[in-house]
């Protein structure tokens, strides 16, 4: 009997998910390409999946895969210099993938997201654990999940 897809990460532990939000610092394609090329790469060989919001001033990531593997990356992500402000937004087991297609889905920031305004006045500081994994439950839906 073959395992049902949504199983937990079985040999490496539970399936963790790890939200935060960020500020770009000096946002271009380029750079976006360059975060991207290399999240893709170590994504695949760490077995992690996800998706990352985008807008010049806005990061929002959902990471997910086995704990240490998220909590390693998140630990290089967190001194990356191509952004600041870095906020834990939610750390927990899941029971299934959310991306399980996704080496690292890439997603324009959506008029039914924050504002730019909303965000210039602290909106992602705010955020709750609800309203950043609604956020991204949505992105999964709209890409056909
Ligand atoms: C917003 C943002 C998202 C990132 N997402 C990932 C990711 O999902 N996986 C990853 O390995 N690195 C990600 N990175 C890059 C890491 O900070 C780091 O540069 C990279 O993991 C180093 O990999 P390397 O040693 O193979 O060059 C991200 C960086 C930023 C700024």
């Amino acid at each position: 009997m073959s395992a049902p897809l949504s199983a937990p990460v079985s040999a490496a532990g539970p399936l963790t998910q790890l939200i935060y939000a960020s500020r770009p610092f000096g946002f271009s394609g380029d750079m976006l390409d360059d975060i991207l090329m290399a999240a893709r790469r170590n994504n695949r060989r760490d077995g992690l999946t996800g998706a990352l919001v985008c807008r010049a001033d806005l990061f929002l990531q959902l990471l997910e895969g086995p704990r240490e593997k998220v909590t390693a990356t998140f630990g290089r992500i967190l001194r990356d210099d191509r952004h600041m402000e870095v906020g834990l937004i939610w750390v927990g087991d899941a029971p299934a993938r959310l991306f399980p297609d996704w080496d690292m889905l890439d997603d324009p920031a959506r008029s039914w997201m924050w504002s730019r305004e909303a965000v210039r006045d602290g909106a992602m500081g705010r955020a709750s654990a609800a309203e950043a994994r609604a956020v991204f439950q949505r992105v999964a839906g709209e890409v056909g999940l």
